[in-house]
This record gives structure tokens, sequence and C-alpha cells, in this order.
């Protein structure tokens, strides 16, 4: 008896330093926020299964360390208030010291990754549209059908390639690009992230070469450099696309792997390569034994009459592997995506298995049940029509409210225009400074490996014009014209 209460006694002292400082840690972090109420005395020693002396002396170990204030009859309430930091927005003028220093490349673009769910910003540097655009009463209708309709309310594991009535639609869908799919042929993937992770690794190893286009997505060389990857830059032009030429000598010179393209309305310059070109790259890759990677995200925000087709429609070898999702269409919080991989449908379901066995079950299924309710075509023609008016009105109040010398792309499609300023700028400054007014924008400097592009900046019309929009535009042109 004696024996066990001498053990106990240092075991239980420590456990209170272990447990302030976990407690306060989360606190640091915010992730247990300034005014919150924290568990009391007894719920903390019966969550941690501790003495009730334990989890008091560890919250007094808080209070000490002004982290914490116990208020009378009420409880505990973190105290703590976190230093201004970088990411907070702060007033024009509080800059602190060292923010102007040299930022990498991947800060920066955690930087600007952080500002996207910001509600309180303007945020012109999200690639998506604004909810208003979205059906999502609609959806909502279709989850709860989709769960009411299952024969085990959407718990169990979904099949590895994914919902079956997602899979027909996606196949049936595949006519308006040109395609001839089967839903076997498809496996669906955690948004159009996973469904490039997944392409990537299986058609390469670390250390092997990737052709990417220049500029690009940052997301897309983020994850091709996160698996060990080497990058070259493809040249770009704003309305042909891919350099057909550089890249032929590149997969000579740097003995290319993959390609991973987005040939339709191309993320951050809009073009659409012709049908023609599509082909020609097709065969090219075909040529090498190549495989494509086609992110085909912004396919269907088409401003024209037609969809543009894909390559995947001109590819006869199975070297085309196709990747897409509902993020930009109805629901980018969903993930829902999907990949056609062609001739390495095995290694991608293999993958699968391996990562995530399989995809959420619900919104697999709700998207299922929004297509065959036969609303997706009319909202699609609905979003589309808005896009292109954005996009418009976007262009022209630029034009209007920044400097002559300024020249902005001519998306046909997609959600993003893309801006040339004077040379002289330097688009993460600018970028910092926009935050200070509460606009968030993407830098240049995010799209590329190397430093061509920081005098340009990517702004999306994801968002219906009005006076906050014109506002924030206006602001933004006064803030290029002072650099
Ligand atoms: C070209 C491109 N590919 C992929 C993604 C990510 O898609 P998802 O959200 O479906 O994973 C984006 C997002 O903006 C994108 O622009």
């Amino acid at each position: 008896m004696e024996k066990s209460t001498l053990t106990t006694i240092p075991d239980e002292d420590f456990l209170y330093v272990q447990i302030a400082d976990r407690l306060g840690s989360q606190i640091r972090q915010q992730v247990i926020k300034t005014g919150e109420k924290l568990p009391s005395v007894r719920a903390l020693s019966h969550e941690q299964g501790i003495s009730l002396s334990t989890a008091y002396k560890a919250y007094v170990q808080l209070e000490i360390k002004g982290l914490i204030e116990a208020r009378p009859k009420s409880g505990y309430y973190v105290r703590y208030t976190p230093a201004r930091s970088f990411d907070k927005i702060k007033p024009k003028g509080e800059q602190q010291e060292g923010e102007s220093k040299k930022v990498s490349l991947d800060e920066m673009i955690a930087m600007v990754y952080r500002n996207f769910s910001a509600e309180s910003m303007l945020r012109l540097s999200v690639a998506s549209p604004a909810l208003s655009l979205l059906p999502q009463a609609r959806l909502n209708k279709s989850m709860m059908e989709a769960i009411r309709l299952s024969p085990n309310s959407c718990i169990s594991y979904e099949s590895v390639q994914g919902n079956e009535t997602l899979k027909k639609h996606i196949a049936r869908h595949a006519f308006s690009w040109g395609g001839n799919i089967l839903p076997d042929d498809i496996v669906t993937t955690q948004g159009c992230m996973e469904a490039l992770v997944f392409c990537l690794r299986a058609v390469t190893k670390p250390g092997d070469v990737v052709a990417i286009e220049g500029p690009t997505y940052f997301g897309i060389f983020n994850t091709v450099q996160s698996l060990g990857l080497k990058i070259v830059e493809i040249p770009t032009d704003a309305t042909d696309g891919l350099d057909l030429n550089y890249l032929e000598k590149a997969i000579g010179v740097h003995k290319i792997k993959a390609c991973l393209f987005v040939p339709t309305f191309s993320n951050p310059l809009g073009y659409c390569m012709t049908n023609e070109r599509k082909k020609q790259l097709v065969e090219l890759l075909a040529k090498h034994e190549v495989p494509l990677i086609e992110d085909d995200i912004y396919g269907e925000m088409y401003f024209g009459k037609t969809r543009p087709r894909t390559c995947k429609s001109y590819d006869k070898q199975g070297l085309v592997m196709l990747c897409s999702s509902v993020s930009k269409t109805l629901a980018p919080g969903y993930r829902v995506g999907w990949c056609i991989p062609g001739k390495f449908k095995r290694e991608i379901v293999n993958l699968k298995l391996m990562h995530s066995l399989s995809s959420a079950s619900p919104t697999q299924a709700a998207i299922g049940h929004f297509f065959e309710t036969g609303r997706y075509d009319l909202h699609m023609r609905n979003l589309r029509k808005a896009l292109h008016t954005q996009c418009l009105r976007y262009t022209q109040a630029i034009a209007e409210h920044f400097p002559d010398d300024v020249k902005v792309s001519r998306p046909q499609g997609g959600y993003v225009l893309w801006i040339e300023l004077d040379k002289k700028i330097d688009a993460f400054e600018l970028y910092k400074q926009a935050l200070t007014y509460k606009i968030s924008i993407s830098p240049g400097q995010i799209f590329s490996t190397d430093s061509r592009f920081t005098n340009f900046i990517r702004i999306s019309f994801g968002a219906p014009y009005n006076d906050e929009v014109d506002k924030g535009l206006k602001t933004l042109g006064r803030l290029i014209s002072k650099f």
C-alpha cells in the first residue's frame, strides 16, 4: 500500500506539468482561443484519467504563466493574447521589421493558401466560384436523398473505383469532350489533386523529371516537388498554349518521364489549346511513349458555344490520364474528383488501395444523385453565363482602375485573369500591401520555380461583380500606381 502511494506521487507531479505543457501549447498555437472556457477541473480529471488535485495543479501552473485566468463561480478561461504575427492583417504603416526579408517559394505559397478561407477578406486569389453561384439547396437535398436511398445510409466503405451512379454520369458526360468512356474506366478520388498525385506516382519514381507548363498552378509544382520529382517548365504562350517544339527538344534532353499539363483553360494564363494542337501534343508524346497527365478541371467552364475537346479524346494508346473534379463546378468542399487513367488503371487502383482504401461515400453519392436529377446541365449553363459576364466586367474595371501599361489575359474560360504589371513592381510586395486592405491576390512568384513572373499577379473573377469588388480593384489600382 505504502509502496504504491510513494510511486504515485512523483508520477502525478510529473503529470500535471505534462498536462499544463500540452494545454499551454494548444493555447499558444490558438487551438484554444483567447476568451474560450476550459473544461472544469472535474471534467479535465475525468477526461485525462487524473486526480482532481493534479487537474487543479495543471490549471494553477497555466495561471502562473499568464495563459489562463480563473473567473469566480465560472471556471477557467484563456487569457493569452498572441503577439502580432505576419499573418494578421495590420493596418497600413504597421509593418514590422524583417517582413520584407526574402521569403521562400514554399512560404509564399503557404501564406497565400492560408488566406484562402479568411471570410473577412476580398478573396481575389481563389480560383473558384462564389457560393452564391453554386446550387447549395439542391446539393443539400441530393445529399439527404442519397443517404436515404442508400441501403447502408452511406456508412459503409465505397467500392475502390468509386460510386457507380457517379461513374455512370462521368462516363456519359465524357461524350461532350469527345470521349468514349465506360464507368469501369474511371477511378474516383478526393478532388482533382489526389487524382494528380496518383497519376504521378503511377508513372514516375523519385528523381524522375516531369514537364509542367510555365507558369502553372502552384499546387501542381508543390505536389510534383513533394513527390521527389524534378521539374522542367515548358514555355507557354497566352494564346496558343504550350510550345510544342520546345517540349519535343526537352523530352530528349531531360529524359522526361511524364507531362502534367492543363491544356483547357490553363491556370493562370487561361488559354485553351486548339483541337489541332491537342492532337499534335498527344501524338508527340505517344511517339516518345511519355504519359500525359491531363488536368481538365476547368474544361466545363467554357465561354464559347461548345465544350472543348480533351487530349484524352485523341488518345489511342491509353497514355493520357485525364484528371478532374467537381471543385470548380459544384462543391469544392465535397472533395469529389476522378481520373480516367487509360492503361495505368491497375496501378491507380493499387495506389488508391494503399493510400486511402476508398473515397468518402456520402459526397460521391450526393454528386451522383445530383447528376441523376438532370439539373447539372442547367446549373452549368447559368454558371458559365455568370462567369463570362464577370470575366468581362472585371477586365473592364481593371482597364478603368489600373495604370495604362498593365496587360491583361483574355481567357476563353475558367476563373482567372493573369495580369502583367510594370517590370519594377514586385508582385509579392503588392500582395502584402493589398492584405493590409483585406484584399488577397495571387502574386506571380508562386506560379513558377524561377523568377520570371515577379511582376505578374493572378486575379479570380469567381465572385459576382459588386461594390466591394469594385472598391477592391480601385484600391489595387491605387497601390500599383504608387510603386
Ligand atoms: C489546375 C488545377 N488543378 C487542380 C486543382 C485542385 O483541384 P481539387 O480542389 O479538385 O483538388 C486546382 C485548384 O485550383 C487547379 O487550379
